[in-house]
């Protein structure tokens, strides 16, 4: 599923709010640090965090590479400015790097190419284009590297969104929900191996009702508040906190673990 959007276009790109980010991220640490148990690592290895957001996640990949190197990359300067204050004690282990995936290559990583392996939480249904998404990929990871990742999938936030249309609004913003069937196609067209691909879904709840506002407001709907004039944006989401039966996001995750062929 790709969103197109309402009729208002969006200012892009729309910025995230860092800090805001680094508070209500909980869920997204949570299953962040299930993916990178995905991982196999021997602890000296470079490693691209692709779309590493506040560094939450980041932070536990360094845990696990003592003698090895993290590059950090996102496309948001406020996301970047909260993981760099996160990731400060790590010094030199770590790169930033400020940059869409749809531009990455080897050029751009400069003496970090080529990583050992690419981690990704929560980052690439925000990247509507998979088929160049992971084409970049391949192309920074030395043969036989491995590709671990999670982000939203086909029918993720499907009843967000339903209690959306029933006052009328259709979200604002680009996302890609993808399927397994097509990301493990996409994969292996890229040119990974041993693709696997799986779904599960993973219902969230918010039992505080202004958490699950800050919630919504900073990541489920940030590109929508971005079309509306700002003295607006908190009633509207309280609108659709209270229209919500139970305080639950019904969050589906798409998996994926790959290799780059040889
Ligand atoms: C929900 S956050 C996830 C951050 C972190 N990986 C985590 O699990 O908490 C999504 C991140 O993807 C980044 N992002 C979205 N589209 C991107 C793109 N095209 N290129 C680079 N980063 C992107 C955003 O800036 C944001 O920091």
């Amino acid at each position: 599923m790709t969103g197109t959007g309402a009729d208002t276009p969006i200012p892009r790109p729309s910025e995230w709010d860092g800090a805001a980010y680094d508070r209500l991220a909980d869920p997204q640490a949570r299953w962040g640090r299930a993916v990178l148990d995905r991982l196999v690592l021997g602890g000296d290895e470079t490693v691209l965090d692709a779309g590493c957001g506040s560094g939450r996640v980041t932070e536990e990949l360094l845990g696990r590479l003592p003698g090895g190197r993290v590059v950090a990359l996102d496309a948001s300067a406020s996301m970047l400015e909260e993981a760099r204050r996160r990731l400060a004690p790590h010094g030199q282990q770590v790169r930033f790097l400020h940059l869409d995936l749809l531009e990455l290559g080897p050029s751009t990583l400069g003496d970090g190419y080529p990583v050992d392996a690419v981690l990704s939480t929560a980052t690439f249904h925000w990247v509507t284009d998979h088929d160049r998404l992971f084409a970049n990929l391949a192309s920074v990871l030395r043969p036989g590297g491995q590709l671990v990742a999670q982000c939203g999938g086909e029918g993720n936030i499907r009843g967000v969104l339903a209690v959306l249309r029933s006052l009328d609004v259709e979200r604002a913003g680009t996302w890609l929900y993808a399927s397994c069937d097509e990301t493990a196609t996409r994969l292996e067209d890229a040119g990974f191996v041993d693709v696997d691909v799986w779904a599960n879904p993973e219902p969230t709840r918010f039992d505080d009702p202004e958490l699950l506002t800050d919630f919504l407001s900073t990541v489920i709907l940030r590109e929508h508040l971005a079309t509306m004039p700002p003295e607006e944006r908190r009633p509207f989401v309280e609108r659709v906190v209270a229209a919500m039966e139970e305080p639950v996001v019904d969050y589906v995750r798409l998996n994926m673990v790959a290799k780059r062929g040889a």
